[in-house]
């Protein structure tokens, strides 16, 4: 397998190796979106007159072949290869031979990887928006089945006021139906065509239709001047990410209630035995660790959203290689708040608030401030007046 940029010189092994990561296998979710930007490249360069129309349809063909077969678990990108964009040129050419090599004109990995990138988070955006309401829907049916029952509500983890679990619920489910508007919102900056900007200062002496390429793959403008679009690499990432935090931090603190609300002391939930583990030594044990590790992923991802932040900062302008390690972070942080999201809906259905638990905490203390409100009203004093009257029954 060739590197794109062979010359006929030898590349130390060690050098690739170190280079290269794991960036081969990060790019595997790559390789469908890399596929449908070169089919909309090779239809322009042949519409603009560039290539051939009969070169740029078999190109196009082959393309989706490659595409179907990495799907079917064919074939993978290999280390030598680098990334996904020589993996598929290498096998379009092994399909096309030397007209393969048409389908690299007008453009670099540069703006490729850009390109396939916007194509991915926009999908990812969409499918863990998709999750989130999957969680949504979880609470609403506890809602549903038990919301009127009443839940003390706390302020510094102290009792504060009556609450009930419906508003527990529905406060949940509220944000993170919330966040899932806030992960639409977050392709904003995905929408615009970097395909065409090449390796960073577009194409001199060809002309391309870049609207015809930003049509075609759902952008709604085409990136320009040029140099905006390396700039630009990672703010769409880590807008993104900063969704993406939101709503697997809001997952991490439903997970922390439900971890507290499990133990012993508090006792309102009870969890079928089958979403608990053991212990190795305690054989009374039945833990919520699933909650708990919710809650861990959720504590990482701010250092995931920091790394793709960090990586850009005071970077010179144009291509650099460091851009590559956007990928770890953010694609561990996307599928990081997949699972989270996905086990809590699939949790969720099998939590059982206990009502003799809930309606054993729900003391006196609780009613203090509508005592307050009802003896302000009744006997017309101030607010602060009747703050103090009823607060002297609870001091000491
Ligand atoms: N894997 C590379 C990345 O993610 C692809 C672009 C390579 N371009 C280059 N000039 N080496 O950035």
């Amino acid at each position: 397998m060739k590197r794109l940029w062979d010359k006929g010189g030898d590349a130390d092994a060690m050098v690739m190796a170190f280079t290269v990561g794991d960036d081969f296998r990060w790019d595997a979710r790559l390789v469908a979106h890399d596929i449908r930007a070169s089919q909309a490249h090779a239809r322009m360069l042949a519409s603009c007159g560039h290539v051939e129309s009969g070169i740029a349809e078999r190109i196009i063909v082959a393309l989706a072949e490659i595409g179907e077969a990495h799907a079917r678990g064919e074939w993978e990108i290999s280390p030598e290869e680098e990334d996904c964009h020589t993996a598929i040129e290498n096998r379009l050419a092994a399909k096309l031979g030397d007209e393969a090599g048409w389908v690299h004109l007008g453009r670099s990995r540069n703006d490729q990887v850009l390109t396939a990138m916007r194509l991915y988070v926009r999908e990812a955006c969409e499918s863990l928006a998709q999750s989130a309401e999957s969680v949504v829907e979880s609470l609403f049916a506890i809602a549903d089945a038990q919301g009127d029952l009443a839940l003390p509500g706390y302020t510094h983890l102290q009792r504060a006021m009556p609450s009930t679990v419906g508003l527990w619920a529905e406060g949940f489910a509220t944000e993170l139906r919330d966040d899932a508007v806030g992960l639409r919102g977050a392709t904003r900056r995905a929408l615009t065509n970097p395909l065409g900007s090449a390796a960073g200062y577009g194409t001199p002496g060809l002309s391309l239709d870049r609207s015809q390429t930003a049509s075609e793959l759902g952008f709604s403008s085409v990136q320009e001047p040029v140099t905006a679009a390396q700039l630009s690499r990672g703010k769409a990432e880590a807008e993104v990410a900063f969704q993406t935090t939101l709503l697997i931090q809001d997952l991490g603190r439903l997970a922390s209630d439900l971890v507290l609300y499990a133990t012993a002391e508090f006792g309102f939930v009870a969890l079928p035995e089958r979403f608990t583990t053991g212990s190795s030594i305690m054989p009374q044990k039945r833990n919520p660790d699933v909650f708990e590790l919710v809650r861990a992923h959720s504590a990482q991802a701010s250092s995931d959203l920091l790394a793709i932040l960090n990586l850009t900062a005071k970077m010179t302008s144009g291509y650099h290689r460091d851009l590559q390690q956007i990928k770890p972070p953010l694609f561990g942080l996307l599928d990081r708040a997949a699972a989270c999201a996905e086990v809590m809906a699939h949790v969720l259905p099998g939590v059982r608030f206990r009502a003799d638990r809930t309606e054993a905490a729900m003391d006196p203390s609780l009613f203090a401030t509508e005592e307050a409100y009802r003896l302000c009203q009744a006997e017309g004093i101030p607010f602060r007046e009747a703050y103090r009257r009823v607060g002297a029954k609870y001091r000491g």
